[in-house]
């Protein structure tokens, strides 16, 4: 048995390496990323009248997709000698940062929205021992503070997806998709935030063809919460508003990627209100045993808006669910409420029972 987890076959840049910007072996932070399962989705396929498949970016080791670009961002810092890093985050990147820097002994800064993080991702980033910087301010604020505090700050690598490490990693969710179905899917539905994770999408969906690996491309059909849409009214908002705080954001600094993927692929971006994507949320968790976050429902929201306006995609697509629904708690807790206790006798319980059945 191989005892160091460092030299583990697993994780993406050992599966994808050729893919990936260089790294020297010693420098490597993995923590298994990764090799997410894709699961076909059969009661909502029915509903929105194409073959819909999962792809469950909840699995990876804290619970988001974040996980596959921080691994390659915390290893190239590591390589260049940084010993502390810095991002901004509506939660999941906080997560997955502290997580990575732990494990490469890097000092971690988070600098994010006070009273706006999801339950579940503060937790994480309280475990993982990050210095949290909490500000009076929004995401958007939040990235442009973090960028300013490295252009002053020696040896500190600012790791959120504005570094093209992060898209680099992100991108093998897109080579794992084409591998597992044996060809890319005809469309692709994703939440949009931020736009660094659709952007790594298609540069992945691209260089996987580039490298004669497919003859084709899906269609990518991108999804923001309708009072955090700036990619669709065209214009940066001062105060974005959403259920879906991972994806609360009014200024994406990867809008031309976004842009640019929904335009080459004859995909397009479009918005989806609070109660789809809660919906969505819902039925995933309903009738495919698959528990994902607000944000990440998004995707699928997108699909049944479509198809209820009889404009939705036919054939194979693949809808990214991007965290774990155990990220936010709170926000199924609003909406559902345990019952009330009952005694702890057979009669009590087979009356219930009964009473339900
Ligand atoms: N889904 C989830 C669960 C996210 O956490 C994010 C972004 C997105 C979708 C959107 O991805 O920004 O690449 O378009 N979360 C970032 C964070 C902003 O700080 O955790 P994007």
């Amino acid at each position: 048995m191989n005892t160091s987890a460092q030299t583990s076959k697993h994780g993406v840049i050992h599966r994808y390496r050729r893919f990936l910007p260089e790294i020297p072996d010693s420098a490597i932070t993995t923590i298994g990323e990764g090799s997410t399962p894709l699961i076909e989705a059969k009661a909502i396929s029915e509903r929105i009248g194409a073959r819909l498949f999962l792809k469950f970016e909840g699995l990876n080791p804290t619970a988001s997709f974040k996980d596959r670009g921080m691994t390659v961002a915390m290893s190239r810092a590591v390589a260049d000698g940084n010993v502390a890093c810095v991002c901004a985050s509506t939660g999941n990147t906080a997560a997955s940062a502290s997580a990575y820097a732990a494990r490469a002994k890097m000092k971690c800064f988070v600098v994010v929205p006070v009273g706006k993080i999801a339950l579940g991702k503060a937790v994480q980033f309280l475990a993982h021992g990050a210095d949290i910087i909490q500000i009076e301010g929004n995401f958007d604020a939040a990235l442009k503070l973090s960028q300013k505090a490295i252009e002053n700050l020696e040896g500190v690598a600012l790791v959120n997806s504005v570094n093209p490490d992060r898209i680099e990693g992100q991108k093998t969710a897109a080579f794992e998709v084409c591998e597992e179905l044996g060809k890319p899917p005809d469309t692709l539905a994703i939440p949009v935030g931020n736009a660094g994770n659709i952007t790594a999408y298609w540069k992945g969906f691209s260089e996987w063809k580039e490298a004669g690996r497919s003859d084709a491309v899906p269609k990518m059909l991108g999804f923001q919460a309708e009072g955090s849409a700036p990619l669709v009214l065209g214009h940066d908002i001062e105060e974005p508003e959403t259920v879906a705080s991972a994806i609360r954001i009014g200024a994406p600094a990867s809008r031309e990627g976004a842009m640019e993927a929904a335009k080459e692929s004859g995909g397009k971006i479009e918005s989806v209100s609070d109660d789809e994507i809660l919906e969505a949320q819902s039925l995933l968790a309903s009738m495919e045993g698959v528990f994902c976050e607000p944000a990440s429902a998004a995707g699928v929201a997108g699909l049944l808006k479509l198809a209820r306006e009889n404009r939705g995609p036919s054939g194979t697509v693949v809808a990214v669910l991007t965290g774990h629904g155990l990220k936010d708690p709170d926000t199924i807790l609003s909406r559902v409420k345990l019952p009330e206790p009952i005694p702890a006798t057979f009669e009590a319980v087979a009356g219930r029972m009964e009473s339900s059945a």
